[in-house]
C-alpha cells in the first residue's frame, strides 16, 4: 500500500496530516524514511491509526529519526519506571500500574503539560521528533493539541519580526513547574535543571522556514527585565495558539501520533485522571544541534 498523507484539518492543509499505508510496527526501507520526513517537513505533525505495537517495535521505529533523546530531568529513578530508559511515560501510572494518588509528585510533575510547550526546549540540544503511543486512551477530555508554530510566526507583523529576530530565551523544566505553583526543589535539583538558552525564532534546517520557538519552560529573555520579558511571551503564546493554528486530537486506542518540537507546541486538555486509565508512551528523538552555540552540557 503507498504512503498517502490526507490533512486533517479543511483550512490548514500544511498542518496536520493523518498518513496511511505505512506499519509503524514494521522495519522502514529508506525510501519509507525519507516520505515520512518529507511529510513530517510539510506537515509537522502526523496521525498514524491503528498501530498496535510493543515498546521494542517503537523504539525501533524512533531510531530511524535521529539519536534518541534519553533521560529527561525527571525525579523519576530506574527503580520507579515503569517503562524503559528510552521511554517518557506520559500515562497516569506508577511502576505497578497503579494509577497515581492525587497529591504524587510524578503526578505534579506530569500537569505540567496541561501547558503549551516543545519538548526538552530544557535541554541544550532539544527535541527533535516526538512520538506518542496511545495504548490506553480517553475520550472524555484528554485530547492533545498542536500549534503550528510556522503559521503563527508567518502571521506576525514585521516590527514584531524585526524585534524578536535575534532574541535568546532561558528555558527550565523550573520555570514551567513555576508556572503551577510547582517550587520544592532540593539543591541538586535546581543544579541539574538551570536554565539553557534557545533563540525565540528557529530556523527550520529542511525547509529554511522560521517559526517561534516558545514553550512553557521559558523563565525570561535574556537582557529584558524578567516582568517584562514574560508578558511578552505570553503574548506570543496567545498569538501562536489561536484556534486557526491549533489542531485537537481526539485519541483513539493504538493511535500513533508525532510531531516535529522544531516547528510545533502541544499541550494535552483536562481529563479525570484520578478515575481514568490514560497509559501513553513517548519516545523523543534530538535535534540536529543547540540553537545558541557554546553552552556547557550539564
Ligand atoms: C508529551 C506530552 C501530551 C499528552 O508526551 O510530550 O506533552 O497528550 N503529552 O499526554
Ligand atoms: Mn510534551
Amino acid at each position: 500500500m503507498p504512503i498517502e498523507t490526507r490533512p486533517l484539518l479543511p483550512n490548514q492543509p500544511l498542518f496536520a496530516a493523518e498518513m496511511t499505508g505505512l506499519d509503524a510496527s514494521k522495519p522502514l526501507t529508506p525510501a519509507e524514511v525519507a516520505a515520512f520526513e518529507a511529510s513530517m517537513d510539510k506537515h509537522a505533525v502526523l496521525v498514524l491509526h491503528g498501530q498496535n505495537m510493543t515498546d521494542e517495535q517503537q523504539l525501533e521505529f524512533t531510531k530511524n529519526f535521529g539519536p534518541l533523546q534519553v533521560g529527561a530531568n525527571t525525579t523519576l529513578t530506574p527503580a520507579t519506571m515503569r517503562l524503559g530508559g528510552a521511554f517518557a511515560d506520559v500515562s497516569n501510572l506508577d511502576k505497578n500500574n497503579k494509577r497515581l494518588e492525587r497529591d504524587d509528585r510524578r503526578r505534579m510533575e506530569a500537569l505540567g503539560n496541561r501547558l503549551w510547550h516543545s519538548d526538552a526546549t530544557f535541554r541544550i540540544v532539544p527535541a527533535r521528533y516526538s512520538l506518542l503511543s496511545g495504548r490506553i486512551v480517553t475520550r472524555n477530555g484528554g485530547n492533545t493539541e498542536f500549534a503550528d508554530m510556522r503559521a503563527a510566526y508567518d502571521a506576525l507583523d514585521e516590527k514584531t519580526k524585526a524585534e524578536i529576530e535575534d532574541l535568546v530565551c532561558e528555558h527550565s523544566l523550573i520555570y514551567s513547574r513555576a508556572q503551577l505553583g510547582f517550587s520544592d526543589f532540593t539543591d541538586e535539583e535546581l543544579h541539574r535543571m538551570r536554565p539553557v538558552l534557545h533563540k525565540l525564532v528557529r530556523t527550520h534546517p529542511v525547509t529554511g522556514r522560521k517559526s517561534l520557538l516558545l514553550s512553557a519552560h521559558i523563565g525570561t529573555i535574556v537582557g529584558w527585565p524578567k516582568p517584562e520579558a514574560l508578558a511578552f511571551i505570553r503574548d506570543l503564546m496567545e498569538h501562536a495558539t489561536q484556534p486557526q493554528f491549533v489542531y485537537s486530537h481526539q485519541w483513539t486506542q493504538y493511535d500513533f501520533v508525532i510531531w516535529d518540537n522544531r516547528t510545533t507546541m502541544h499541550r494535552v486538555r483536562r481529563f479525570d485522571d484520578l478515575n481514568i486509565v490514560r497509559d501513553m508512551r513517548r519516545t523523543t528523538t534530538m535535534s540536529e544541534g543547540p540553537t545558541v552555540e557554546g553552552q556547557q552540557a550539564a
